[in-house]
């Protein structure tokens, strides 16, 4: 081989050593069926065509490439016909079961930052700012830097109040919207006047969601340690993990 072909096979394999791949393992802990969404940002690799049924119980893994960036949710009540278009009661999106958009709120959020080789470190957050449908975990798998748990530990549907809960054709409550989805105003969606982050406060609204999920954003300000920064490890992300009430 001439030297010019070793010295890039060794800068491969360096690189190649640094920035690995990351493996989502995805857990559906919910007593229903749920069918993950994701999409990716900045022309990262769609996983999984966009979309998966995950029956009860069921375990899948991902695995992202190196620089991946996108997000996760669940959605919930879908009827997708023999060619997998359909509808889902929450979190639906277009593309039927193949993501081609991110999901209609309100739909709890998991939002990744794969690091790369020359910056090592993941960014993820757990976000009901724009309304919560089911409960997620992310947990790290070890790793090194901030790499707390993120998510709710508590279900929100439960202690959604009326004015803000979403009601299937059975009366059950599926998810709890924004204050902003449902209000709309400058005060709830951090527009017009408090859209700075002096003027956009957290309001009783969204410190039921925080009371809820304290490791996850509840509105566009939220403090921003909830955004976790972790290197060398892979995730476990779980859908409707054990509550504590
Ligand atoms: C959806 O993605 C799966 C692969 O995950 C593929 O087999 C299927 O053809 C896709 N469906 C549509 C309608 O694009
Ligand atoms: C997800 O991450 C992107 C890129 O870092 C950011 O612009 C966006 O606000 C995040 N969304 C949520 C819901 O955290
Ligand atoms: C919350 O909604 C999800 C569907 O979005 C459902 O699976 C779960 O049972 C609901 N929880 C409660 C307490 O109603
Ligand atoms: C939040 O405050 C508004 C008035 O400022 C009140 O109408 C509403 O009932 C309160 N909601 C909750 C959940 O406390
Ligand atoms: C949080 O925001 C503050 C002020 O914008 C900034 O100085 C700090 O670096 C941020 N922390 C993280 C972990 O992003
Ligand atoms: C992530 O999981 C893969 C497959 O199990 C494994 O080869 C790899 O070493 C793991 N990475 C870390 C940082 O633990």
């Amino acid at each position: 081989m001439p030297p010019t072909t070793i010295s890039s096979l060794v800068l491969f394999l360096f690189l190649g050593s640094v920035a690995t791949a990351t493996v989502f393992t995805l857990q559906n802990s919910c007593t229903q069926t749920i069918w993950l969404g994701t999409v990716s940002r900045n022309g990262a690799a769609l996983l999984n065509s966009g979309g998966l049924s995950m029956p009860s119980g069921s375990l899948t893994q991902l695995t992202a490439p190196a620089g991946w960036s996108g997000s996760f949710w669940a959605r919930t009540g879908c009827n997708f016909d023999s060619t997998v278009n359909g509808k889902c009661a929450t979190g639906d999106c277009a593309g039927g079961l193949n993501c081609t958009s991110g999901g209609a709120p309100p739909a709890t959020v998991i939002n990744f930052t794969i690091g790369t080789a020359n910056n090592n470190k993941d960014l993820y957050d757990v976000s009901v700012m724009d309304g919560y449908n089911v409960g997620v975990g992310v947990t790290p798998d070890g790793g090194s830097g901030d790499c707390d748990y993120a998510g709710c530990i508590v279900d929100l549907n439960r202690s959604c109040p009326k004015e803000l809960q979403v009601i299937d054709n059975s009366g059950s409550v599926v998810a709890c919207k924004s204050a902003c989805a449902v209000f709309k105003t400058a005060e709830f969606c951090c527009t017009g006047d408090h859209s700075t982050p002096q003027s956009c406060k957290p309001t009783n609204y969204s410190e039921l969601f925080k009371s809820a999920c304290p490791s996850a954003y509840s509105y566009a300000y939220d403090d921003n340690s909830t955004t976790q920064s972790c290197s060398n490890t892979n995730y476990t992300i779980s859908f409707c993990p054990v509550f504590k009430s």
